[in-house]
C-alpha cells in the first residue's frame, strides 16, 4: 500500500536497507536514494555506494554489484544497473506501476501526526494591509493546507501587532479628529490616510506627541475610555484586514488573530520566569537574554531584551509569551514562523531563549520559515511610482483587472459576467503562484504580465492544463471519477515516465512539508503537466488498440486531473472547469 505507510523512497529504501544487512554493512550506512534526473539513469538512483566503498576500503563498482545482486526486486524494480563510478540506477515495474496507479495515490498521511501553530500573516493593524504581508499570507496558508492534508491538527494565529507606541499616536488622532457622535469607522475608512496624518501630527506638534505618549500609559494601564476606542481601533482594522484575506481566499478567519495584545497579562510571568532561572539578567537597568559567542550560528551578539529600563516590555516578550501560550494552552509541538527573512535574528533569539528556559519540551520543533523580499521591476522593494508601499487591495485588483483584460482577449463571445468570475480567480491564482513556485527563502521580483502568462511554470498555464484534461471527459461525455480506480496498463516509454511521476506525488509532499517549500509543489504539477502532455500527444486516447489500453489513458487522465486539483487547491487555488 502506497501513501498511508510506504511511499516509493520508503520501499526502495527498505529494500536497499535489507540488501545491506545482508552484507553486514554497518547500521549506521545510509542509502542515499534520489530521483534520476535523467531517463538513461532510469526512476530512482542510488548513489551513497562510493561513501561507504571509502569506508570499507573497497571498489565501489564491485561492491556497487554485490549490492544489486542482494536487493531484493520482486514486484517493484524492472531493471538495477550499476553506473559510472559505482551509482545504481533503478527501473520501477510496470507491474509495480500498474498496481499502485489508482485513487489511493491521493491518500498521503505523515508519518507522525503532530498539533501545529502557524503564525503567519501577523500584520501591525496601525497601517493598512500593504504588499509586505502579501508573501507571509500566502506561503502561511500553503502551509497550513498542506499540514491539515497530511493530518496535522493545524492551529492557526496571525499574530497582528494591536498594541504598542503606535496606538497612542493613532488614539490621540482620532480623539482630536473625532465629533462626538461620529462613526469611527468612516475616519478609518483609510487607514493608511489615517496613519500617514497622525504621524505627521506627531512629527510636526511637541504637544500632540505628549498627548500620544499619555495616551499609551492610558492604554496600558486599562484607561476604560482609551480602551474602548483602541478596541473601535482593532476591530475596523480587523474588519479590513478579514476583507483582504476574504478576497484572497485564504483560510484565515476573525477567530485565528490573536494578537499582541492577548498575551498582555502574561508578560509580567514571563519575565520573572526567566529572571528566576537566571535565563534573563539585568543590564544597565533592562532585562536581557545573554548568548555566549557561537551559542546562537550568527556573529550577530546583541543581547535578547526583554524588558526596557523603564518597565515596558517588548516584541520579544510578547513572542516569549505566545510561545508559553501556545505549548502551554494549546499543547502545540510544532511551531512555524511564517516571517520575513529580515527578522531571522529575533527568531533565533527567541527559540533559543524559551529553550534555555525550558518553556518548550526538548522534543518541540520550532521553525523560521523565512521569505525574501518582494521586489518591483528595479529589483529595489516594491514600491508606486512616488515611492509608498502600494496597498494589498490595490494590488489584488490591478492581477483581476489584468486577468479580466487578457480573458476577453481570449474569449470573444464569453460574457462580462463570466469574464469576471474566471478573472477573480485567474488573478489571485496568479498572484498566488508566483510567489509560491518560487524557493521562498529568495527575493523575487513582482511582475503582472509574468505571473499571468499561459506559458511556463504559471497559474494561467497550470489551470488551463488542468481544463484541458477536464474537458476530455467532458467532450466525451464520461465520468471522470470512473477512471480514477481504472487499471492502468503501461506499454510505452511516456506512460511509464507518466506513471513514475504520479508515484512520486506523495514524496513530493512530504517533503515540501518537510522543508516547508511549496516550491515543491509546483514544480511537480508543473513537471506533470508537461509530462501528461506528452504522453497525451504520443499515446493518443482515441487511436488506442482496444478498450483496455483506451480506459487505460483515461485512467492516467484521470489521475492527472485529480493531482493538479489536490495540488493547486494545496496551494490555496481553486481549479476552473473552463477557460
Ligand atoms: N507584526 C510583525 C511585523 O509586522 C510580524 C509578526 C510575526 N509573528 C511573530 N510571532 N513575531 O513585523
Amino acid at each position: 500500500m502506497l501513501g498511508m505507510t510506504t511511499t516509493i523512497l520508503k520501499l526502495l529504501e527498505q529494500r536497499f536497507k535489507a540488501a545491506f544487512e545482508k552484507l553486514g554493512f554497518d547500521a549506521s550506512f545510509p542509502v542515499v536514494l534520489h530521483e534520476s534526473s535523467k531517463p538513461e539513469f532510469g526512476d530512482y538512483q542510488v548513489n551513497g555506494v562510493m561513501a561507504i566503498a571509502k569506508n570499507l576500503k573497497a571498489n565501489p563498482r564491485e561492491l556497487a554489484t554485490k549490492i544489486v545482486e542482494q536487493v531484493d526486486t520482486k514486484n517493484v524494480i524492472a531493471k538495477l544497473e550499476v553506473a559510472g563510478p559505482g551509482f545504481i540506477n533503478i527501473t520501477l515495474s510496470n507491474e509495480y506501476l500498474n498496481q499502485v496507479l489508482n485513487k489511493d495515490l491521493l491518500k498521503v498521511t505523515a508519518a507522525k501526526c503532530r498539533k501545529v501553530v502557524v503564525d503567519y500573516s501577523s500584520p501591525n493593524l496601525a497601517k493598512e494591509m500593504h504588499v509586505g504581508h502579501l508573501r507571509s499570507t500566502i506561503i502561511g496558508d500553503a502551509l497550513v493546507r498542506l499540514y491539515e492534508f497530511l493530518g496535522h491538527e493545524v492551529i492557526r494565529r496571525n499574530h497582528v501587532g494591536d498594541w504598542g507606541t503606535q496606538f497612542g499616536m493613532l488614539m490621540a488622532y482620532l480623539v482630536e479628529i473625532k465629533q462626538d457622535n461620529s462613526d469611527i469607522t468612516l475616519e478609518l475608512s483609510d487607514l493608511e490616510d489615517f496613519y500617514r496624518k497622525a504621524k505627521t501630527r506627531f512629527d510636526e506638534d511637541q504637544e500632540f506627541a505628549d498627548h500620544a505618549r499619555e495616551y499609551v500609559v492610558k492604554l496600558q494601564s486599562g484607561d476604560s475610555k482609551i480602551l474602548a476606542l483602541w478596541k473601535q481601533f482593532v476591530a475596523v482594522s480587523l474588519d479590513h484586514c478579514q476583507g483582504v484575506y476574504d478576497r484572497l481566499k485564504t483560510k484565515l478567519t476573525r477567530e485565528d488573530a490573536v494578537g499582541e495584545s492577548a498575551y498582555n497579562d502574561l508578560l509580567p510571568m514571563v519575565v520573572n520566569d526567566l529572571i528566576a532561572k537566571k535565563i534573563a539578567v539585568d543590564s544597565d537597568g533592562a532585562k536581557c537574554v545573554f548568548f555566549a559567542p557561537g551559542e546562537l550560528d550568527v556573529k550577530d551578539e546583541t543581547p535578547f531584551i526583554i524588558q526596557k529600563k523603564d518597565g515596558a516590555y517588548l516584541y520579544s516578550t510578547t513572542d516569549i509569551a505566545a510561545i508559553y501560550d501556545r505549548v502551554q494552552n494549546l499543547h502545540a509541538d510544532h511551531l512555524v514562523y511564517v516571517v520575513d527573512a529580515r527578522q531571522a535574528l529575533h527568531l533565533k533569539q527567541l527559540f533559543a531563549a524559551v529553550k534555555k528556559a525550558k518553556m518548550v519540551r526538548p522534543e518541540t520543533i520550532m521553525e523560521h520559515v523565512a521569505f525574501g523580499t518582494m521586489l518591483g521591476e528595479d529589483n529595489k522593494p516594491f514600491k508606486t511610482r512616488s515611492g509608498d508601499t502600494v496597498k494589498l487591495i490595490t494590488l489584488i485588483d490591478e492581477a483581476v483587472q489584468r486577468a479580466a483584460t487578457i480573458i476577453r482577449g481570449r474569449n470573444s463571445q464569453w460574457s462580462e459576467i463570466e469574464i469576471n468570475k474566471l478573472a477573480d480567480v485567474l488573478g489571485i491564482a496568479a498572484m498566488k503562484y508566483a510567489d509560491l513556485s518560487k524557493n521562498r527563502v529568495c527575493d523575487y521580483v513582482f511582475n503582472f504580465d509574468k505571473m499571468l502568462a499561459f506559458e511556463g511554470n504559471t497559474a494561467p498555464y497550470m489551470l488551463y492544463a488542468y481544463v484541458r484534461i477536464s474537458s476530455i471527459f467532458r467532450k466525451a461525455n464520461l465520468p471522470m471519477e470512473h477512471y480514477l480506480n481504472h487499471q492502468v496498463i503501461i506499454t510505452q516509454i511516456d506512460e511509464h515516465n507518466l506513471a513514475v511521476h504520479l508515484v512520486k506525488f506523495a514524496d513530493r509532499l512530504l517533503q515540501a512539508a518537510n522543508e516547508n517549500y511549496p516550491h515543491y509543489i509546483c514544480s511537480y504539477i508543473y513537471d506533470l503537466a508537461v509530462l501528461f502532455m506528452r504522453f497525451y500527444e504520443n499515446c493518443p486516447i482515441m487511436k488506442a488498440a482496444n478498450q483496455k489500453q483506451h480506459d487505460s489513458r483515461l485512467a492516467f487522465a484521470a489521475l492527472t486531473s485529480e493531482i493538479l486539483k489536490v495540488s493547486l487547491n494545496l496551494l490555496g487555488i481553486e481549479v476552473v472547469e473552463q477557460m
